[in-house]
């Protein structure tokens, strides 16, 4: 029979689906915390090892990228962050680096797909799409400790129970929840153990061998590619024009909708800004 209440996060039940090596193998799970990527970063510049996870049922100042606020009710979605540090990697430091949340997006998506047969969008870089509504999202934050190794941690906010009525007014039409799609609520342990798990070998992947088959993964899942957009940078510049495919480093690449018939406009490559789709 369907459950129709979803069971509280439990370190327990998370191990119990774990599969993994690293990710995971060192977890803290909160009742609450102002943010899991703020407690992951000190965690971090303390030393704390690779594969480290920080979970919390709630946030109080859960945050967003471009210094959004992440809005973080308890007992419904995931809040999670992960400590990642570069292991002997066969591919130039940059690439990894731009890399990490891509590759995270889709890890996020392949659980989602596992767990509750839902197959998200990815909206480049990083925010999960269902039925053009954002359901979730990543924050990367770089960083080095005080022995100065470098970690990154990745943190994913991902509305799973979430009742749509629920939303703020603000996020209202724009904003989605999974259980939207599943009509039940789904188990957030066992998604938090599959997120890790589809997430660490696609990790090992990008580091030894880099991304020409997580490109093709990657792209397949993006409807940003193909689509008209705008891109907003932070000093408000703007840019109309058709996203064309990925560069080597994971860079949007965006021609511009050109003035003039017969003139060829070269692509622009695009890190970070906002990405709104206007049509495909
Ligand atoms: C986005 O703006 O789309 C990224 C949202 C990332 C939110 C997650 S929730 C867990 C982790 N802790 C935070 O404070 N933010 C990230």
């Amino acid at each position: 029979m369907m459950s129709l209440t979803s069971p509280p996060l439990a370190e327990e039940e998370i191990r119990s689906t774990l599969s993994t090596t690293s990710l995971g193998q060192h977890l803290h799970l909160h009742r609450e915390l102002p943010s899991t990527n703020t407690e992951a970063m000190a965690l971090a510049q303390s030393g704390a090892q690779h594969g480290t996870v920080v979970v919390a049922d709630r946030q109080t100042t859960g945050r967003g990228r471009q210094g959004r606020t992440w809005f973080s009710p308890p007992g419904v979605n995931l809040y999670c962050s992960v400590i990642i540090r570069p292991t002997r990697l066969r591919i130039p430091h940059a690439d990894w680096l731009s890399w990490i949340p891509l590759v995270s997006a889709l890890a996020a998506a392949e659980a989602v797909r596992t767990m509750a047969g839902i197959r998200l969008a990815l909206k480049w870089p990083n925010d999960l799409l269902c039925r053009d509504r954002k359901v979730g999202g990543l924050l990367c934050e770089h960083g080095t400790d005080r022995g100065q190794r470098e970690f990154v941690v990745v943190g994913i906010g991902l509305n799973v129970n979430l009742p749509p009525e629920a939303l703020p007014e603000d996020l209202a039409g724009l904003a989605g929840s999974l259980i939207e799609e599943s009509h039940h609520p789904l188990n957030r342990n066992r998604l938090l153990a599959q997120f890790l798990t589809d997430l660490e070998p696609l990790l090992d992947e990008l580091g030894t061998h880099g991304t020409a088959r997580l490109a093709h993964g990657y792209a397949s899942a993006c409807t940003t590619i193909g689509t008209q957009v705008r891109i907003t940078w932070s000093d408000s510049t703007e840019l109309v024009g058709l996203a064309e495919g990925l560069g080597r480093d994971g860079a949007l690449l965006v021609r511009p909708l050109q003035p003039r018939r017969g003139m060829d406009t070269p692509l622009v490559e695009v890190r970070a800004a906002d990405v709104i789709h206007l049509r495909r």
